[in-house]
Formats: structure tokens, C-alpha cells, sequence
């Protein structure tokens, strides 16, 4: 059975983070709505055109958009072994079209990872993020700088800060998306027993042993 699960938590928690990892060490797809709509952005498509400017508000891209978006997405050839769901979904009905594509691939949601952080630790990690420009690696100045200055570890592209990084919008995301949307979609998950949570403030190497132990867990048991 693939194993497919969504990592859920407020911008900057470490979802990204952790979702690329994971996704490498254990042959899954992970799929990131947000790293999509930068790409569309970077690329002038139709769809990044539409986006570009709420992203930069902290506002959350269209129902309509970000599920056709996410459909194509899901049907490509590399999401058989399971999907890691980074950013997706984020409201009441993103849950319940993700639930009808899954059922009719005779799938379903294993699992919806929580990441556990406060506001105050969110905006440090987020005013020192800098990402590359090719694949969107994540890096932080102070707990995970690169080796060289501004350039990128893994493809040599030059690093720049999100837009939506500047502290206003990181409250901004935080209240709209976090506290205002994401709360129906918990309950959502957590009326069927599928949340389990994290303490997403520790070092990146203790979220990863908490993430990888929850992970191993279900996939012993799926
Ligand atoms: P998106 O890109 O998904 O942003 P997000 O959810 O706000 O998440 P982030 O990428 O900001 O944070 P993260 O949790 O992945 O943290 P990271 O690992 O980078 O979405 C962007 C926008 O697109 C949205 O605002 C919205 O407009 C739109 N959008 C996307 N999906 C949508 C949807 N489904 N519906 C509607 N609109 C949608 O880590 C953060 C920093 O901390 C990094 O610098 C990292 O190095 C560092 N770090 C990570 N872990 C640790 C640790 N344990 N200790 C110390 N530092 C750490």
C-alpha cells in the first residue's frame, strides 16, 4: 500500500525542511503547492501570474487553482510508493477533493504529521531563511547556513530571501493561514484519529528522529 501523508504546521515550522529529507531517504514524492507556485511565478506561467501577488500578501491562492494544480500533480508517474503532502491542503475543501482523488486511486491518508511551534521561534527562522533559486533548497544563515555565502550547497544557484519572509507578512500567514484556516482542517483529520503531533522547536536532528520514528511506525503498519 503507499504510504501517503501530510506534514501540516505554520509557515517556517520545518515542513520543507523535513519533507525533502524524507522524501530522498524513503522514495516518496513530495509534493509542495508552495515550491509549485514559486516555480510558476519564476516562470511567468498563467497560474504563477495569478498567484504572484497574493503570495506576497500572506493570502491563500484560489480553491479552484490549487486543486487543479494539485490533480496533474498527483498523477504523475512518481507518486507510487506514496506522497508527502508539504503545503496541501490547506482548507476544508482542499481536504475533501484530496479525499476524493485518493479514494478513487484506492488510497488514503495515513497519516497527518503536526509541527508544534510558537510564533516568536517562526519569525527567527524565517527572517534568517534563504532559498536557492533553482530547486527552492532551504537554508538558514545561522542554524543551517551554506558553505559558501549566498550560493547554494547542492546546485551552485544563488540563495535569496522569500518575498513573504519579511516579518509583516510572517504574522500576516500565521494568523490568515495558520490559526484562521488550518483549524477546520485539523478537526477534519483529527475527527478521523490521523493527527499526531511534533515539537517542531527542537534542533532539525531531533524533529527528524521524532518525524522518522512516527514514519516508521506506520509504515510497519500499513
Ligand atoms: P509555502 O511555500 O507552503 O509556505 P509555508 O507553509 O508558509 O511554509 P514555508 O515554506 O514557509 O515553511 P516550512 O514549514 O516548509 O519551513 P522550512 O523547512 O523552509 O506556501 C507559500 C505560499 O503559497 C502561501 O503563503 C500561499 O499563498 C501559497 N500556497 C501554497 N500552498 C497553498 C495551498 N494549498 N492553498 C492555497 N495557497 C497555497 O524552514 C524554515 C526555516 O527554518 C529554514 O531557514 C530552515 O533552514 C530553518 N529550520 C527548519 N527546521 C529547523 C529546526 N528544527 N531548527 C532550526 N531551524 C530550522
Amino acid at each position: 500500500m503507499p504510504l501517503d501523508l501530510i506534514l501540516m504546521g505554520p509557515p517556517g515550522a520545518g515542513k520543507g525542511t523535513q519533507a525533502a529529507r524524507i522524501a530522498s531517504e524513503r522514495g516518496l514524492a513530495h509534493i509542495a503547492t508552495g515550491d509549485m507556485l514559486r516555480a510558476g511565478v519564476r516562470d511567468g506561467t498563467p497560474l504563477g501570474l495569478e498567484a504572484k501577488a497574493v503570495m506576497a500578501r500572506g493570502d491563500l491562492v484560489s480553491d479552484d487553482l490549487i486543486i487543479a494544480m494539485f490533480r496533474e500533480r498527483l498523477g504523475a508517474d512518481d507518486t507510487g510508493a506514496g506522497v508527502l503532502l508539504d503545503g496541501f491542503p490547506r482548507t476544508s475543501a482542499q481536504a475533501e477533493a484530496l479525499d476524493g482523488m485518493l479514494d478513487g486511486l484506492g488510497r488514503h491518508i495515513a497519516s497527518v504529521v503536526v509541527f508544534d511551534i510558537d510564533l516568536d521561534e517562526l519569525v527567527r527562522r524565517l527572517s534568517g531563511r534563504r532559498v536557492c533559486r533553482a530547486a527552492e533548497h532551504v537554508y538558514h544563515i545561522d542554524f543551517h547556513p551554506p558553505k559558501v555565502e549566498g550560493v547554494c550547497d547542492e546546485d551552485g544557484s544563488e540563495l535569496y530571501q522569500r518575498e513573504d519572509d519579511h516579518e509583516d507578512v510572517v504574522r500576516a500567514r500565521y494568523q490568515k493561514q495558520w490559526v484562521d484556516a488550518a483549524t477546520p482542517v485539523l478537526d477534519y483529520y483529527a475527527g478521523r484519529g490521523l493527527v499526531e503531533r511534533i515539537d517542531a522547536a527542537k534542533p532539525r536532528d531531533e524533529v527528524a528522529r521524532a518525524v522518522d520514528l512516527l514514519i516508521d511506525r506506520l509504515d510497519g503498519g500499513s
